[in-house]
């Protein structure tokens, strides 16, 4: 906690994270522990995204993983799990030590067309053990509801599995090490299109910094699925006028499953 006291600590931290929504990172608490440990990896073609550079580097993982095999549907289920079991009791980041209660791996249908991608878990999915459960949560239901598609027909997971103190945004050194395990979740579903949550996902999952406006509108391409950036549901809980940009954006995505919106019932008489 900084010595201004809690009360203008959380809001200079919501502050921050409001900005940061916005694409403004000049307020960013850069803390990469060994700055070399970040810099000249060399990217796997699916990461690369011309539009990206020249902060790329500092926010690519030294460890991306070669993409694996492609596994059968009905072999897609056991393969996630077997991933979730090697993260039972993880701490290979900071974030083992700082107050999470549960590992929360991800959630739904292991052969979704469509994955969404968050930040990390707050509050209630820490105590809950499942992503997106909470305020944000139930906004982004809504949005799935919006598409036409039931939350169990699509796949939802976080950059990190571990909630970062005080919904902090994850520090590098902790989404770098989470990465694989976000790399190996999309290869075993292979989606064909990922929804980014806002600027840390769209950030880890292309491999670099950028504002969310120069991102939004277009189709970007990792590990063979289509990537759509969009706010976080948390931003637009705050700001809920830019809902009609990220329905702007989750249409893109409908028109790449060719999904069509549900007519709203007609009313009786
Ligand atoms: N915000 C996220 O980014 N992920 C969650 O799971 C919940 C809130």
């Amino acid at each position: 906690m900084s010595s201004l006291g809690p009360e203008i600590d959380s809001a200079l931290r919501e502050r921050m994270r409001y900005y940061r929504d916005l694409g403004v990172y000049s307020f960013y608490r850069r803390c990469d522990p060994d700055p070399q440990l970040f810099e000249s990896t060399e990217l796997s073609p699916s990461q690369t995204e011309p539009d990206i550079s020249p902060r790329k580097a500092s926010f690519v993982s030294p460890e991306v993983p070669a993409a694996s095999p492609v596994i059968p549907p009905e072999q897609k289920a056991a393969a996630l799990e077997a991933i979730r079991a090697e993260l039972v009791d993880c701490n290979r980041c900071p974030l083992a030590t700082q107050g999470r209660h549960t590992i929360v791996f991800g959630d739904g249908d292991p052969n979704a067309r469509l994955m969404f991608v968050g930040e990390g878990p707050g509050a209630d999915e820490d105590a809950q053990g499942l992503p997106f459960v909470g305020r944000a949560g139930q906004l982004l239901n809504n949005m799935i509801t919006a598409m036409g598609l039931k939350r169990g027909e699509v796949y939802i997971a976080n950059v990190v599995k571990c909630r970062p103190p005080g919904n902090r945004t994850p520090e590098p050194i902790e989404a770098n090490t989470c990465m694989q395990f976000l790399w190996r979740q999309i290869d075993v579903v292979r989606p064909e299109v990922i929804v980014a949550l806002g600027a840390t996902a769209a950030t880890y999952l292309l491999g670099g910094k950028a504002s969310l406006a120069s991102l939004r509108g277009r189709i970007h391409s990792v590990r063979g699925a289509k990537l759509i950036v969009t706010y976080h549901p948390a931003y637009l809980l705050r700001d809920p006028r830019q809902k009609g940009e990220a329905w702007k954006d989750l249409q893109i995505a409908m028109k790449e499953l060719g999904l069509k919106a549900p007519q709203p019932a007609k009313s009786e008489g």
